[in-house]
């Protein structure tokens, strides 16, 4: 690893920020423990709601940590499409007896209000998903000492992080659980995104600032090569959704073994933008259809999520996964930690020994 990376964690895992209660406090310290590095998402949350986690977790770990922003999206979505959504999913409100969200619930996820709390009260990591950060907003980071982390999922995005002065691009194959961070919303849920091993190499060409890997990694030998192809670090998701800190539902734990749900696909169904899900009923009747308009489509489905939460349906959750998610194991954060740092050295000696398993 770099050395401005291994100064802050000394294991090359970052464990993915998760939005919706996922990467709680409890998650980010194991893992920081453990020498990897542990994210919260501030995603949804309000500026208060952000601070709240971060005293939390300052209180349950002195080792360094990231908070990952969203960034606010251009106002892009038909209000017709929307309307025609909301439409299609009335029986599922009357069949979870609730409303639809109000879908113009707000656009830029508190995004200043976030930043001038990370300015007030610094942390060592900021990530960025959805799009490049202004230049500005990066110096004005690294003036109180913390470094910028931006995620891109072509070589052309990752040219981009650089030009803005961000400090390590997080490369995000296709086969990455949860929203694909494009920085503008053109990506078809065809599959057409680019598979992690292509990307990291050619992201390797384009830029010279560290990479961290990220999408569809759950054991220490695909990290190991990651690192081959060239980035510094890897960034799990779906492997620690299972780590027993994490705060994702139980159903959402299990599903990711169960073999009811066989197999991932890229769906706008929950949020209006393309994310990775277990295939569910709710994503098999209305991704065929739903428009390109995050977040109104994430706050249209809020009500719906949370009474499918209630219900204990897990037919109706948006159940986030990439395509490792069989792989997932129910263990203690900081023993997976531990647990992918021996396979990332046996994986290591055998590539130098020439022979990889
Ligand atoms: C449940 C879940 C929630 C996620 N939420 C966020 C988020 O809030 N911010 C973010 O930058 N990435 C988020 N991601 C994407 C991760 O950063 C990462 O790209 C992905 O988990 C890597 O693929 P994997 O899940 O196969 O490990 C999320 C992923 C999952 C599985």
């Amino acid at each position: 690893m770099s050395s401005v990376l291994t100064d802050l964690f000394p294991h090359p895992i970052v464990q993915a920020p998760m939005a919706g209660g996922v990467s709680v406090p409890q998650l980010a310290a194991a893992v920081s423990d453990a020498g990897g590095l542990g994210f919260l998402a501030a995603g949804y949350k309000t500026a208060d709601g952000m601070y709240q986690e971060i005293k939390q977790l300052r209180g349950l770990t002195s080792r360094p940590f990231g908070v990952n922003l969203f960034l606010p999206q251009p106002e892009t979505a038909d209000p017709a499409a929307v309307d025609v959504y909301a439409h299609q999913l009335a029986g599922e409100a009357s069949w979870y007896e609730t409303e639809l969200g109000d879908p113009e619930s707000g656009r830029d996820d508190g995004y200043d209000a976030k930043l001038a709390v990370l300015l007030d009260n610094p942390v060592p990591v900021v990530s960025f998903h959805f799009g490049v950060p202004a230049r500005e907003v990066i110096d004005a980071l690294h003036r109180v000492g913390t470094l910028t982390f931006v995620t891109a999922t072509t070589a052309e995005e990752a040219r981009a992080v650089e030009r803005a002065g961000a400090d390590v691009v997080i490369a995000q194959g296709v086969e990455a659980g949860g929203h694909q961070g494009t920085h503008r919303d053109l990506l078809e849920t065809d599959g057409s995104g680019i598979g992690l091993l292509s990307l990291v190499a050619q992201v390797r060409e384009s830029v010279g600032i560290p990479i961290v890997a990220a999408g569809g990694i759950m054991r220490g030998g695909q990290i190991a090569a990651v690192c081959a192809a060239g980035a510094r670090a890897a960034q799990l998701g779906t492997a620690f959704v299972a780590a027993h800190e994490s705060g994702a539902h139980a159903l959402h734990k299990q599903a990711l073994t169960n073999p009811l749900f066989a197999r991932t696909e890229l769906t706008r169904a929950f949020s209006g933008r393309p994310a990775r899900a277990l295939v569910n009923r709710f994503v098999r009747e209305h991704g065929p259809y739903a428009p390109a308009a995050y977040p109104q489509v994430h706050h249209l489905t809020a009500p719906l999520r949370k009474a499918a939460a209630k219900a204990g349906d897990a037919q109706g959750l948006a159940l986030w996964a990439g395509q490792g998610h069989r792989m997932a194991r129910e263990l203690p954060a900081g023993q997976l930690v531990e647990v992918l740092v021996a396979e990332l050295a046996s994986a290591r000696t055998a590539l130098s020994a020439g022979g990889a398993r």
